[in-house]
């Protein structure tokens, strides 16, 4: 069980990365809503860099997407309804110069994406082990953009079929204590 060391809504201890994805299929409806609630996102100047790809299963877009992740990867998001790589482009719209925040707001969307799933109960699980590489050259990014992620979303599944080795993931990882983490004044990290 998840405790907080000063009081937040409990929403945010609720919200975990669960690999245990039912076969349900997700509305567009319930989908797109994910994509609207990263939409509002703040970012420097407006410049809203993030890109949301996605691909559902059963089409040879996620066959992709899924062909460039780590076998461990694939043994979790293979009933995913959704795999969606997200982007964000380097520099800012209005005079093309590099944008410093463009990964950080493009954190803050993704954040909100995945709130929104869970207030709908539905499980969004960010991925990093996958080839950025592939994907890059299979998708024809350019290099004015930067792949950041690829979430797994989905309806919740039944953890018992999980293999036992991903089964014993689904405890509510912990945190760092917040002394590890702020520091008044000085700047006191190693
Ligand atoms: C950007 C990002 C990349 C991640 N990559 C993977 C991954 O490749 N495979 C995986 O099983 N979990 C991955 N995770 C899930 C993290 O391990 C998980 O968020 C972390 O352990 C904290 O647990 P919680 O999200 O349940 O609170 C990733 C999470 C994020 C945000």
């Amino acid at each position: 069980m998840r405790q907080a060391t000063y009081p937040i809504d409990s929403f945010f201890l609720e919200r975990v990365s669960s690999r245990a994805f039912s076969e349900e299929r997700l509305s567009n409806e319930e989908l797109f809503s994910l994509f609207e609630a990263a939409r509002w996102a703040p970012s420097s100047y407006n410049n809203q860099p993030w890109r949301f790809v996605f691909a559902k299963r059963g089409t040879p877009a996620f066959d992709t997407f899924f062909n460039a992740l780590v076998d461990f990867n694939k043994q979790w998001t293979k009933n995913a309804d959704t795999l969606v790589l997200i982007v964000t482009k380097n520099n800012f719209e209005h005079n093309n110069e590099p944008s410093m925040t463009a990964p950080f707001d493009t954190g803050a969307a993704w954040m909100s994406l995945a709130l929104e799933a869970r207030l709908k109960n539905i499980i969004a699980h960010g991925i990093q082990g996958f080839d950025y590489a592939a994907i890059k050259a299979k998708l024809q990014i350019p290099d004015t953009f930067s792949i950041q992620a690829m979430v797994a979303i989905g309806k919740p599944g039944n953890i018992e079929n999980l293999p036992s080795d991903i089964r014993s993931k689904e405890t509510p990882s912990e945190r760092k204590p917040l002394s590890a983490i702020v520091s008044e004044a000085v700047f006191s990290f190693t």
